[in-house]
């Protein structure tokens, strides 16, 4: 498949290597329209189903990730068209059916929905020069793909109001302080460092990467004691694996695990 509004490339070397996409419109600050979204959705599903795939990294220009839904691309829909095209839900959720995991490398703008778009990633990493916001509110709507739901639960309810209800945007100091962002690195090197960290997570056994990607998942959709459930099950199933083996037998050893995947 070509794309118009993403670059997509693989990086690495191995068994596993990272799939990296860039989002590329740079005229509109990556805004996202539905031709972008197709986009990122086919080639989010066709890393995830390449064997050759281990981690994911979605990363923007340097000057931004994403400044939100294409305003432009949006400001005429009407009502019965948001309603029957299934706007957002259609192509925006499809990051959701992901299961390798998926890194945000976030340098700039990551407003509105690119804001949403980074925190549907399994991580954010960000460059120093991140600026984070929600500011559907001052052109007369609502965060729309999850920022209302999403933010609360990374940054907790008070600063969750602040930034839904104000709009105003926090840097990357005060998204990490607050827990959005997991890491900060300087913004010339934010791709190199990203890129290391999906490197190592390349090398890990993907049986258990699922594995854990699926669990922490589950702490935010459940009560507590299904978690904890859902958890042990899925912990006892990884003694299934050659991996399991391999990784204790590898430190029992004193040497570098060699994991199959399997
Ligand atoms: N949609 C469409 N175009 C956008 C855009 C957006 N979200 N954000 C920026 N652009 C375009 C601008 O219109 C401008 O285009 P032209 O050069 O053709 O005029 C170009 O990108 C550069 O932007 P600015 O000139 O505005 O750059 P700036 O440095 O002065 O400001 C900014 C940067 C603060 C990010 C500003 O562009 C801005 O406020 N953008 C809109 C942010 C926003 O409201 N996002 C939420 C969108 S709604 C949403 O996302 C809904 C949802 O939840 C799903």
């Amino acid at each position: 498949m070509t794309y118009q509004n993403i670059l997509v490339e693989t990086r690495g070397e191995g068994a596993h290597r990272t799939g990296l996409v860039t989002l590329n419109r740079p005229k509109a600050l990556n805004a996202l329209n539905d031709a972008l979204m197709d986009e990122l959705g086919a080639a989010l599903l066709a890393f995830d189903a390449d064997d050759a795939i281990g981690c994911i990294v979605v990363a923007g220009s340097e000057r931004a990730f994403a400044a939100g839904a294409d305003i432009s691309a949006m400001a005429r829909l009407e009502y019965r068209e948001v309603v029957l095209s299934g706007f957002i839900t259609r192509n925006w959720e499809t990051m959701l059916r992901v299961r390798k995991p998926v890194i945000a490398a976030v340098a700039g703008f990551a407003l509105g929905g690119g804001c949403e778009l980074a925190m549907m990633c399994d991580f954010i990493i960000a460059a120093d020069s991140a600026k984070f916001g929600q500011p559907e509110i001052k052109i007369g709507i609502i965060p729309g793909a999850g920022g209302t739901q999403r933010l609360p639960r990374a940054v907790g309810k008070s600063k969750a109001m602040d930034m839904v209800l104000t709009g105003r945007m926090m840097d990357a100091a005060e998204a990490e302080r607050a827990g959005l962002v997991s890491r900060i690195v300087p913004a010339d090197r934010l791709l190199e460092e990203v890129l290391a960290v999906a490197e190592g997570i390349c090398q890990l056994g993907l049986p258990s990467i699922l594995t854990a990607k699926e669990c922490v998942n589950r702490a935010f959709e459940g009560p507590l004691t299904e978690g904890m459930v859902y958890e042990r099950e899925a912990f006892h199933r990884l003694f299934a694996t050659e991996d399991q083996k391999e990784g204790m037998d590898a430190f029992l050893a004193k040497r570098k695990p060699d994991f199959r995947h399997r």
